[in-house]
């Protein structure tokens, strides 16, 4: 059953006086039940959907860029022309609506024809096979099939699920407020529908580039005119003794959450390995599902080197209050049934450990196919590895950044999404740079910080606001450059800064 939608604002379908929308003004209201965005730009006016099909935000808290909208939450991008969701993480498009003017005022009352998809270029490839069934490959599959791709799609992935939410599963998953409908980014009949051949449960075990294809694990083989590689990351394996016990669990895919799920509702007392996003997040869901929790990490402030100290102390303080327990400069040496035993011989009851200390790039089949690698597949800005035709896109494309000069990797879910659509976009021959500025969020217990840019290092840290009000922005610099900024509650900022190192005037 459809949820009822909240309406509010003024009835378009009664009339708005044009004097109320100035010229780059947006204001939500409603017609016929539902929620509608109006927005001027000129003496152009525009209604689209007023809720974003990502997660649900107020499109009228985010900025209006040329024709376009921005979410204020994870700034996924909407066309107020059509609707279409032109960038992740957002995939659905919003209803684009008519407009009508009359004597000084603007009426809504009927959706517009849906939008016919493109037609396809030319010089199309055929065959294209996706590995990996993650935020890029699905991204990537989808943008194939919106750019008017006429030709095959497999997306071959080795998961045993249709690709999913991942931000997810340390979130609102494992806290158990977001149930399992809410997890799949897609149904699988929407791959039926749009003739995206999904195999699940398959890994492919080697690509051949002369003969452009590659081999499953069944020993078949798919042949191929294009290929994406997106094949994402494993988690770090902590070697020390009993680090291989059933209770040690790590933290990538669905079933790995379901399974901590399992053991949490049995456990008590829980280990996390590392101060990292993964382990803060999970250390917030599992204090929400009762258990005691335990942070062991080497650095002194838990994410000091990515956040810096004001935000790392802060997020120290909030997981202190929620009742963490926190051994830092500590390390875990050896793990048994009952117990982890820390470095300086202390023993930390546990009946259940996440590891949580970081990922590595999934690379070894582009090295084996002889594609160029650098601590990652590298790409050129068309997301295009070494060898023609065969792209990448996620955590393993190292690609030259526009900001920086210098080659990047990231391992954000928004980034992955938005490479996956360019290296669509270029499967087809559009020739699209990927210049999107990185983003990623977190959130932690009722805290949630949006980071826009890159900065491995940075010399000054420049705090405007207060943090334990949830209300400021860092902005970390490096040779007096702005190259990223970490915002708290301060959406409209994110939103604006991004665009402003997006036309680099940061
Ligand atoms: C728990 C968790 C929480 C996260 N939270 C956030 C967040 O809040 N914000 C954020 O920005 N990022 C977050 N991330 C990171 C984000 O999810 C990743 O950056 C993103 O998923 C990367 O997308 P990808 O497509 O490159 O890889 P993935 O999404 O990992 O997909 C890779 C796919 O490739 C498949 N595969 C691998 N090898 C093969 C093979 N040989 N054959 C076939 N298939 C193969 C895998 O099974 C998988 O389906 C989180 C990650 C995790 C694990
Ligand atoms: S809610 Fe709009 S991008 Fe997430």
């Amino acid at each position: 059953m459809e949820e009822e939608k909240k309406l509010s604002g003024p009835n378009f379908a009664q009339g708005l006086s044009l004097t109320e929308l100035s010229d780059g003004g947006m204001l939500q209201g409603h017609a016929k039940g539902e929620p509608i965005l109006v927005a001027r730009r000129g003496d152009a006016y525009f209604a689209i959907g007023a809720i974003c099909t990502h997660y649900g935000a107020p499109l009228a808290e985010g900025i209006l860029v040329d024709d376009t909208v921005r979410c204020p939450w994870h700034h996924a991008c909407f066309s107020l022309r059509t609707g279409e969701a032109l960038r992740a993480p957002a995939l659905a498009p919003v209803i684009s609506w008519k407009v009508e003017t009359r004597g000084g005022k603007l009426f809504v009352h009927e959706k517009q024809p849906e939008k016919k998809q493109a037609t396809v270029s030319e010089d199309a490839s055929e065959n294209v096979i996706i590995v990996g069934g993650g935020a890029a490959g699905n991204a990537a599959a989808e943008m194939l099939r919106r750019e008017g791709h006429s030709g095959g799609i497999t997306m071959i992935s080795a998961d045993d699920a249709v690709p999913y939410d991942r931000p997810t599963l340390s979130k609102d998953f494992l806290n158990g407020t977001a149930g399992e409908k809410l997890v799949p980014l897609r149904s699988m009949d929407f791959y039926r529908e749009h003739e995206i051949d999904l195999l699940l449960n398959t890994r492919v075990m080697a690509i051949d580039p002369r003969d452009k294809s590659v081999q499953l694990a069944n020993g078949s083989h798919r042949k191929f005119d294009a290929l994406l590689l997106a094949t994402g990351a494993e988690p770090v394996k902590l070697k020390i003794p009993g680090a291989d016990s059933p209770h040690v669990c790590y933290l990538r895919s669905q079933s790995d959450c379901r399974a901590i799920i399992a053991k949490a509702t049995k456990a008590k007392r829980v280990v996390l390995v590392g101060a990292s996003f993964i382990a803060m997040e999970v250390a917030s869901s599992l204090i929400q599902r009762k258990l005691e929790v335990h942070i062991v990490a080497p650095e002194a402030v838990p994410m000091v080197t990515i956040l810096g100290p004001e935000v790392g102390k802060y997020l120290h303080r909030l997981h202190e209050r929620n009742g963490v327990v926190f051994h830092l400069q500590q390390s875990v040496v050896a793990i048994d049934e009952r117990k982890v035993t820390l470095k300086n011989g202390h023993a930390i009851e546990a009946d259940l450990v996440v590891i949580g200390i970081g990922v590595k790039p999934l690379i070894d089949l582009a090295e084996r196919a002889g594609i160029k690698t650098d601590k990652g597949v590298s790409v050129n800005e068309y997301l295009e590895s070494s060898i023609s035709q065969i792209f990448a896109a996620g955590d393993i494309a190292r690609w030259p950044d526009a900001r920086t000069g210098g080659n990047i990797r990231v391992e954000h879910f928004v980034v992955a999404e938005r490479q996956g659509q360019t290296a669509a976009r270029n499967i087809l021959g559009r020739r699209v740079r990927f210049d999107a500025v990185p983003f990623f969020w977190t959130t932690q217990y009722d805290f949630t910080l949006n980071y826009i840019g890159h900065a491995e290092k940075w010399d000054k840290l420049d705090l405007d606001g207060n943090i334990e009000e949830h209300n400021c922005k860092l902005s970390f610099q490096s040779g007096g450059r702005t190259v990223a900024v970490a915002t708290v509650g301060r959406d409209r900022a994110s939103l604006e800064d991004e665009l402003a190192m997006e036309l680099s005037k940061l």
